[in-house]
């Protein structure tokens, strides 16, 4: 598995052979100018919740590349009515894909999409098969439903969490949140794309490593094998 980073909160995942492109948002955000959105490739499109800056560009790769959306029921049935193919989730719930499982799990966070329409409640995601486990946590809170993923779940090989506070869990509270998912193994996200989620990275890597747990900030481009 590789992973890698697009800036702010996407991601794409080369699950063995699989393209994951996790809440893509490139055009207009910190990824802008470094990828190009015409040439990346997805299977599947994963939407965390309807916030723009996690679904912007999810309309273009998908009409391009034929990927499958995948999201809570109302994101799902939002991008059907514009001629696209999805496959809606709903909180615990998992659907097993060619290339392996995809589990919508809790997020405390806010969902409305771009044109005012209910974007459902928000999410994150558990996504394995039997090479890999990860855990994107999408926007949240820390919140003890995290403590019901490593009960339900594969153990995982990687957590992506946000850390940039304010309208995320910050830095102290990823720290928890690694726990509850009982993975020491983090990428973080939803950091320094705006002022008001700066962090200090120096800080926040001491802050893990003190904890036995390795914080990765990837470069917008760069990718991480697993
Ligand atoms: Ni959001
Ligand atoms: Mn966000």
């Amino acid at each position: 598995m590789d992973i890698q980073f697009l800036g702010h909160a996407s991601f794409l995942v080369n699950f063995e052979g699989t393209k994951i492109l996790i809440d893509p948002f490139i055009s207009g955000g910190p990824g802008d100018g470094i990828i190009d959105i015409k040439t990346l490739e997805a299977d599947y499109i994963l939407i965390s919740h309807g916030h723009g800056d996690h679904m912007t560009d999810a309309e273009s790769i998908a009409k391009r590349t034929g990927a499958l959306i995948v999201s809570n029921y109302e994101i799902v049935t939002w991008y059907e009515k514009k001629g696209l193919k999805g496959h809606g989730l709903n909180h615990g719930g998992k659907f097993t894909f060619d290339f392996g499982t995809i589990k919508y799990v809790q997020a405390t966070h806010s969902s409305s999409l771009p044109d005012g329409s209910y974007a459902g409640n928000p999410g994150g995601f558990v996504i394995w098969n039997d090479q890999n486990a990860i855990y994107f946590a999408g926007d949240t809170g820390l919140n003890m439903d995290m403590k019901l993923i490593p009960m339900l779940c594969p153990k995982l090989d990687l957590a992506i969490l946000p850390i940039g506070d304010n309208y995320t869990m910050g830095y102290e509270e990823a720290i928890f949140a690694s726990d509850f998912v009982e993975c020491n193994e983090i990428i973080a996200c939803h950091y320094d794309s705006i002022e008001i989620i700066k962090v200090d990275k120096e800080i926040v890597s001491k802050a893990f490593a003190e904890k036995g747990k390795k914080i990765h900030f990837l470069d917008i481009g760069a990718s991480k094998e697993y």
